[in-house]
């Protein structure tokens, strides 16, 4: 992959970069369309020290301003990203994009912000947390965190509390699959169920049957299947399906809101649908690699192509990426994430005997804004107000950062993309700035660039060159009891009020 950016390597600073730019702190972004997940309309936006001042018709300001003319252009909030894993310690090695490289791909593509999963280091959330600190110390995006728990004691309860109390975390994630690493029991994902209600944290879960997996991969090892279509064959979208209605179904018993992350199949997605129209609070994730690909990659003679699309829950056969794409245009799945996870081919290579080492994930964070533009706005199954929500504004909502992210308003964080729905562009590991090199999506056409990247009222991507600084990413905290808990507590004074008063026995005398 070829590395765009300003002056190569670490400590590319601003001094290095060509733009005249009057001032880097007073931007107008004139006569372009501005999108809201709620609204749209014809409007300048003028932003000033990292926040949006003003967004109103025909705003005039002096000389010191730098002025972006977005003419026929839809000016937007800056993506959301909510499943990311950089510098990610997995199946003995670690992703390749750290908190730098991946930030500088996702603000090339117009994401502005990611959300990251802590990784417990033995066991401990809190020593896991601070590893995190320290990865994310070169940071050129803001932030924030999922916590991973992996293991279940008093210690780890009590962490929870100090993450959610005195560190900006209002999510947990469980692992149902990656048995002898991740993967937890369901007597912990209860007790994390209820440990996360307490606290007002959203649980989040991969959902697959670790056990089931295994036996799956034994079984394809035994009949000589060991490549990287072994990888599919071996967890099909049955195990998907049967954790995901489980999680769902221990969710609706502890009656907590629920995050199924990485929806991959039409089983999990029928789940989700079914959970949500009884009523339950069931938040639905696609990701691109699900609703663009399809998994007959895996069947590609050539070993290093077939494992970059080595993921897990598997892409699915083709059928499921359509019917994930129509899930997300009527409202059952509701954002879109990645989860970015890059291995290049070397690390990739290390399974090339058996596909169960094949490190697991693909590209998607510098891709995401547009593949989604691409495959949903353009041919017409979502509104442009929708493309805001979905990749944007309802990853905001939900971990409760919203209107600071996700929305063009007076007092909101300046991250704001301007997207040409004119432009087209071929997505090409030659061009992108992952720090892998290969991607899932080499060669794919797509229609509407986008052309500005404004991260934290800086411009840091235009005319196809980056601008970033690492060190101006901030950690963005996020405070519990998001709109997913609305009302929880009135429904279980129901649920108590239900109960029928226990039975007065005698003790018989018989
Ligand atoms: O294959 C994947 N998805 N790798 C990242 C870890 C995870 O399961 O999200
Ligand atoms: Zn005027
Ligand atoms: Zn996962
Ligand atoms: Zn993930």
């Amino acid at each position: 992959a070829s590395n765009q950016f300003c002056d190569a390597g670490i400590g590319y600073g601003e001094s290095t970069c060509g733009f005249s730019t009057p001032s880097q702190s007073k931007i107008l972004i004139k006569g372009g369309t501005v999108v809201n997940a709620h609204h749209l309309e014809v409007a300048d936006v003028y932003v000033e020290d990292g926040i949006i001042v003003t967004v109103k018709p025909d705003i005039h300001v002096g000389d010191d301003v730098s002025v972006l003319d977005a003419t026929g252009k839809f000016v937007m909030p800056g993506g959301i990203d909510p499943h990311v894993h950089l510098a990610m310690e997995f199946m003995g090695t670690e992703s390749i994009d750290n908190f730098f490289s991946g930030q500088a791909a996702a603000l090339a593509g117009g994401t502005t912000m990611h959300i990251d999963f802590v990784i417990p280091v033995n066991g401990s959330l809190i020593a896991g947390f601070e590893a995190y600190e320290k990865k994310s110390r070169n940071s050129c995006m803001d932030y924030g965190f999922h916590m991973a728990v992996t293991k279940w004691d008093e210690i780890v309860s009590k962490e929870m509390e100090i993450l959610v109390q005195e560190k900006g975390i209002n999510s947990f994630k469980f692992f149902l699959a990656y048995k002898g690493s991740f993967m937890i029991s369901d007597e912990l994902l209860l007790q994390g169920f209820k440990k996360c209600k307490s606290l007002g944290a959203l649980p989040m879960v991969h959902a697959e049957n670790g056990d089931a997996v295994d036996e799956g991969q034994k079984r394809m090892i035994e009949l000589g299947i060991t490549g990287p279509e072994g990888h599919a064959l071996s967890r099909p979208p049955v195990l998907e399906g049967e954790a995901t209605a489980r999680a769902i179904r221990l969710a609706s018993f502890i009656n907590t809101p629920l995050y199924v992350v990485h929806v991959m199949s039409i089983d999990a997605m029928e789940e989700v649908a079914k959970a949500q129209k009884s009523g339950q609070r069931v938040i639905g994730e696609a990701v691109v690699s699900g609703l663009v690909l399809d998994d007959s990659w895996l069947w590609n003679p050539d070993f290093s192509i077939a494992a970059k699309f080595v993921m897990s829950p598997p892409i699915r056969a083709s059928g499921h990426d359509k019917a994930l794409q129509a899930a997300l245009s009527r409202g059952v799945l509701q954002l879109v994430g990645t989860d970015h996870c890059t291995f290049n081919s070397t690390q990739k290579a290390f399974g090339i005997d058996d596909f169960r080492k094949i490190p697991n994930g693909v590209n998607g964070i510098e891709e995401r804004m547009h593949l989604v533009w691409d495959t949903m706005v353009e041919s017409g199954q979502i509104s442009v107000t929708d493309y805001v929500r979905v990749t944007s504004t309802e990853s905001a909502r939900i971990f409760n950062i919203y209107p600071k992210k996700g929305a063009i308003l007076a007092g909101s964080d300046a991250d704001i993309i301007i997207l040409n729905p004119n432009a087209s562009f071929e997505i090409s590991a030659k061009s992108h700035h992952s720090r892998t090199d290969t991607n899932v999506y080499e060669g794919k056409r797509v229609k509407g660039k986008v052309e500005v990247t404004i991260a934290g009222g800086r411009i840091v991507w235009q005319n196809d060159e980056l601008k970033v600084v690492p060190g101006s990413g901030k950690y963005t905290e996020m405070p519990p009891f998001g709109y997913l808990f609305d009302g929880i507590d009135k429904a279980d004074a129901n649920y108590l009020s239900s109960l029928r008063a226990p039975v007065k026995r005698f003790k018989s005398t018989a």
